[in-house]
């Protein structure tokens, strides 16, 4: 019995060192992968391009730009030098049109006039000759000012509105855009004239609610989830975003595309899900 309970000891020594070793080593992947989806998951600001192909556009519309950027959370991981750049780079591909798709500001934090100011200026030098439009997002309801705010940096807010868009012809296009119906009480609408038509909305499962004949669905909210695993995608979305949270999505004839937007809200933190915006060709078939 003692030379059995000799040998037992002997084992449990000899797998304790082991055990130690692995949780050495899962503690260090742990805190690899924290700086990872922290300080580098979070750089950059990518450009997703897309073409568009379709007959329902008016002909004079072949060749239009639409710049499609989201979701700033304004002090998360976008500071008034990122800003800068984000601007600067929707400004280099010469858009026709710009739209921004909600979240500018981040309910955790309380923005001062300064940095109100410092945002103004910046999101005034986008240029974009054929209009910039927004809607709110659900954090837009946490700071003051937020529509004053776009429209002082020469967007139109559009609060269940819609504009004529006219390019070198006599068809015109239709843009119509919504408040988040999470925080807010959107007025959807429909129309008689059926004009080509671009719906921007900030929780993309608001597309069942859309009552125009739109063709072209643009949404922010879901960041992709933010964090995003190979083979598997995002593991987590807010309500607004349940159903539909990926690039794109055919819904009832309407093409949806979804910006996983510039900022983060939460955590700070983004896995192969690196900051971007939208850019969309449309080619008139
Ligand atoms: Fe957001």
């Amino acid at each position: 019995m003692e030379e059995v309970k000799e040998k037992n000891k002997g084992k449990e020594k000899k797998k304790h060192p082991r055990l130690k070793k692995f949780l050495i080593i899962l503690v260090i992947i742990i805190i690899l992968l924290g700086l990872y989806i922290r300080f580098v998951g979070t750089l950059g600001i990518f450009v997703k391009e897309y073409g568009i192909h379709t007959n329902k556009l008016p002909e004079s519309f072949d060749g239009l730009k639409i710049v499609h950027f989201s979701d700033i959370h304004y002090g998360t991981i976008v500071d008034s030098k990122k800003l800068d750049e984000i601007v600067k780079k929707i400004n280099d591909l010469k858009p026709n049109i710009v739209v921004f798709t909600g979240d500018l500001y981040d309910e955790s934090i309380d923005l001062s006039d300064k940095y109100k100011e410092e945002i103004k200026e910046s999101l005034s030098k986008i240029q974009a000759p054929l209009g910039k439009y927004a809607v709110s997002g659900n954090h837009d309801y946490s700071n003051d000012g937020y529509s004053e705010l776009m429209k002082n940096s020469g967007f139109t807010y559009l609060d269940s509105e819609n504009e004529l868009i006219y390019y070198n012809g006599d068809t015109p296009i239709r843009i119509e855009g919504y408040p988040s119906y999470l925080k807010d009480k959107p007025d959807y609408k429909s129309y008689e004239e059926d004009y080509y038509t671009i719906s921007l909305i900030h929780e993309p499962d608001a597309i069942l609610k859309l009552k125009s004949n739109s063709n072209l669905v643009l949404a922010g909210h879901s960041h992709g989830g933010q964090v995003r695993l190979p083979f598997i995608g995002a593991i987590y979305t807010p309500e607004g975003s349940k159903k539909y949270y990926n690039e794109y999505y055919k819904v009832n004839d309407k093409d949806l595309y979804i910006s996983y937007g510039l900022g983060t809200s939460l955590l700070r933190i983004r896995y192969f899900d690196h900051p971007s915006f939208n850019l969309y060709r449309f080619f008139v078939d």
